[in-house]
């Protein structure tokens, strides 16, 4: 939690300013105290009015009178907090901060802070990837600004790159990390227990040889970091990966689909599950105890396959044991929300988190993710982002769920 920490969140001009009004809530959910700095190009994006209603405080800009002056002057708002925010970033600031210049309320209280700066750069990839910015950002680096993103991701101005501000959801983490109030905290989950299965499973068919997937783990670790960090107590099943096991999680390696399927159950009872594995659906229905040979005679050998248990539909159906929630994955290469819509209901979880893996999008193994998320009331577009913002979100979302169904 963000408890009485004070965030002044300097809010520039770009197209990312948008996202400033829900880092804001998230931020008040935390119990921060944020107040706002817009700037002019800032106030083209967002409107002083939808900063106010959300921040509950007066917001400053270029207008700053003598009047303000003499309540709130500008050295005291810039030191009147714990941590200095500014979203989006811009090419623009970015070069006014490295350079010292104080032209506008934002680049002055900047240059007059003595207290921790975060920046969320969001900005055309040229710019972003432009000698004058890369050289901007490593001297404020440098100088200990804090930068998170940006990631790489389809841009508003229809080029792809880096460039693109991190969501929401991973600027509260990185400042709960730059405050100190990470893992160690109380988080909104604290108290929960989470199980998360990542990776693909190997399904083997003699000592030497396997069955299995693409399935990265990227998604499903990603998601047991989030929730962890949270504040959950979290265990993560995963086949084989090449992932390192997350920190504060702890991690149960398995190979098949009935070794996760046992890990699984073993850890119920559960608030929170979330099958983000993918499972190999079918096994061969006898293993071979000894290396399979080449026979001549008979020709290859003829794989009988048999199906494997169903992770997700087993632990929706516990009886007396289900988790409070339980989150499936779709891994679709059409009509997505169609297809996961059914498979909700089919596998009986609450929610699934639709995504298309069609070769095109590079999902299995990439480090994007476009989902829809799916649930009793519809499903809900969400944008393309890093599969680590997923799952921030993810984690955001089922906090919120737990915030609103369950006294703590
Ligand atoms: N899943 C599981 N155990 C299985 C198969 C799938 O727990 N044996 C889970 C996955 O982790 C995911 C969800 O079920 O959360 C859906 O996986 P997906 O591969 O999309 O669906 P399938 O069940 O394989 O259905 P289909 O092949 O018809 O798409």
């Amino acid at each position: 939690m963000l408890r009485d920490k004070r965030i002044l969140l300097i809010v520039a001009g770009g197209i990312a300013a948008f996202k400033s009004l829900q880092l804001v809530r998230l931020l008040r959910g935390r119990g921060a105290r944020v107040r706002a700095v817009l700037t002019k190009s800032g106030a083209e994006f967002v409107t002083p009015l939808s900063l106010q209603a959300l921040t509950e405080d007066k917001v400053y800009g270029d207008l700053f009178s003598l009047t303000d002056e003499s309540e709130m002057g500008h050295i005291q708002l810039s030191r009147d907090a714990d941590l200095l925010v500014v979203v989006p970033a811009t090419a623009n600031l970015l070069a006014k901060m490295r350079a010292g210049i104080a032209d506008d309320l934002a680049s002055t209280v900047l240059l007059a802070t003595d207290k921790p700066v975060m920046v969320a750069p969001a900005m055309n990839v040229r710019m972003w990837l432009h000698p004058a910015t890369v050289e901007n950002v490593a001297v404020l680096r440098e100088r200990g600004v804090m930068v998170t993103g940006p990631t790489e991701g389809d841009m508003a101005c229809g080029e792809f790159g880096p460039g693109r501000m991190v969501e929401p959801e991973e600027i509260v983490a990185a400042i709960e990390r730059a405050l100190g109030e990470g893992e160690t905290a109380a988080g909104p989950l604290s108290g929960r227990s989470a199980l998360v299965t990542s990776g693909p499973t190997f399904e083997a068919i003699d000592p030497v040889r396997y069955i299995a997937n693409r399935s990265s783990g990227k998604q499903g670790h990603a998601i047991a970091t989030a929730l962890a960090r949270l504040g959950a107590t979290t265990t993560l099943v995963t086949g084989p990966t090449r992932l390192a096991d997350p920190a504060d999680v702890r991690t149960v390696h398995i190979e098949s689909a009935r070794e996760m399927l046992e890990a699984c159950t073993n850890a119920l009872p559960l608030d929170i599950a979330v099958c983000a594995a993918a499972v190999s659906d079918w096994r061969v229905a006898r293993e071979a105890g000894q290396k399979l040979k080449k026979d001549g005679n008979a020709g290859p050998p003829a794989l009988e396959l048999t199906e494997n248990p169903d992770i997700l539909a087993t632990l929706s159906a516990a009886s007396g044991t289900r988790p409070g929630l339980v989150v499936g994955f779709a891994a679709e290469t059409e009509t997505v929300v169609e297809h996961a819509t059914a498979k909700r209901l089919r596998k009986g979880c609450d929610w699934i988190v639709a995504n298309d893996v069609s070769p095109e999008t590079g999902t299995f193994g990439g480090d994007e993710n476009t989902v829809h998320l799916v649930t009793e009331t519809g499903a809900e577009p969400w944008p393309k982002m890093g599969k680590d913002a997923v799952a921030a979100r993810l984690a955001e979302r089922i906090a919120v769920h737990f915030s609103s169904n369950f006294a703590a």
